[in-house]
């Protein structure tokens, strides 16, 4: 069984509903994948990885999320293949997607991963872009509703995200636009702090081309825009990429370190997520980010177990 031509290219891509599916089959993956039971629901699939900056976690979730369910993974990176000589990304999607049953990407410019989906005859994955990164968020709502948002089935409970707020503190970047959209779109409230200059670009943050500002508020305090959250987070200063400000941005982003008195602001059982990789001392103290109200670890292990959910959705279709 295939599923019909879906890509996964920024949040907005996917409705609530399909969203709910995703986070209780997750669930079920992650429960299955600590009791030592096979899920091999991805025999003879293959993942091709294009790699265009570095990774950890994304290589090794998508690595070991595809073996797990029984399919396997290629690895390319610009260096080792045509891409790093200059051939169009069109021809790298029409080849590559008539050996894979998929293909996950991590880029610069959205519109990159936008002209290979274009060409590609396999589902597409966003592994991160400068513009987003669907598959952190993803699976930073999984963990939110983990800590937060099981039912007496112990089931994830999506309607738990009504009312609740996210803090967001620090750069205007893909991981800010990303909440942007999961705000607007399953309907939790996000407050944004950041620099004069690092603002959360709108248009980015847009919900297929509907603005999303209804779903988030901009403070220029980061304690203020902690007060009362549910869920505090950050990410670097500096993203891939972005490497030649990194001087300007450390003088930029002094105050926007994630620390005891912004944790105080928010609520008592509020959590403290960020995708890794971190800099302590930069944009979180070591305080916060190995304090009791981070979730961070299980944040990156559940990249994997969303993911093996995300794989099997766009491969098969829903299941069960
Ligand atoms: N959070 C995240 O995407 O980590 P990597 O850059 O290690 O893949
Ligand atoms: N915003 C960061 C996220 C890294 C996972 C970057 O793009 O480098």
């Amino acid at each position: 069984m295939t599923a019909p031509l879906k890509h996964y290219l920024q949040f907005a891509d996917f409705t609530a509903d399909e969203y709910a599916y995703l986070f209780e089959r997750a669930a079920l993956i992650k429960r299955k994948f600590k009791a030592y039971e096979k899920h091999h629901t991805l025999t003879d699939r293959t993942l091709a990885m294009i790699f265009e900056k570095a990774s950890t976690r994304t290589r090794v979730s998508f690595e070991a999320g595809m073996y797990q369910m029984g399919g396997s993974v290629v690895h390319l990176t610009t260096g080792d293949s045509q891409l790093g000589r200059s051939e169009p990304i069109e021809d790298t999607a029409r080849v590559i997607s008539r050996m894979t049953d998929a293909v996950m990407i991590r880029t610069f410019e959205q519109a990159r991963i936008e002209r290979f989906a274009e060409y590609s005859r396999v589902p597409v994955i966003n592994g991160l872009t400068n513009e987003y990164h669907p598959c952190q968020i993803l699976a930073d709502i999984f963990t939110y509703l983990e800590h937060r948002g099981t039912n007496s089935e112990g089931k994830p409970d999506m309607a738990c995200l009504a009312g609740k707020t996210v803090a967001w503190i620090g750069d205007g970047n893909n991981m800010a636009n990303t909440w942007a959209q999961a705000a607007a779109l399953l309907g939790f409230k996000l407050r944004v702090s950041t620099p004069r200059g690092y603002e959360v670009d709108t248009q980015l943050a847009a919900l297929d081309g509907t603005p999303a500002s209804k779903g988030w508020q901009n403070f220029a305090d980061p304690v203020e825009a902690c007060a009362g959250a549910d869920l505090v987070t950050t990410d670097v200063w500096t993203s891939m990429g972005y490497e030649a400000e990194n001087e300007a941005r450390k003088k930029a982003f002094a105050n926007w370190c994630v620390d005891a008195e912004m944790m105080a602001a928010a609520r008592p059982d509020a959590l403290f997520m960020h995708c890794l990789p971190a800099h302590r001392g930069e944009e979180v103290t070591a305080e916060v980010i190995d304090g009791p109200q981070s979730v961070v670890w299980d944040e990156a292990e559940n990249r994997m177990h969303a993911q093996k959910a995300l794989l099997e959705y766009l491969l098969l279709g829903r299941q069960g």
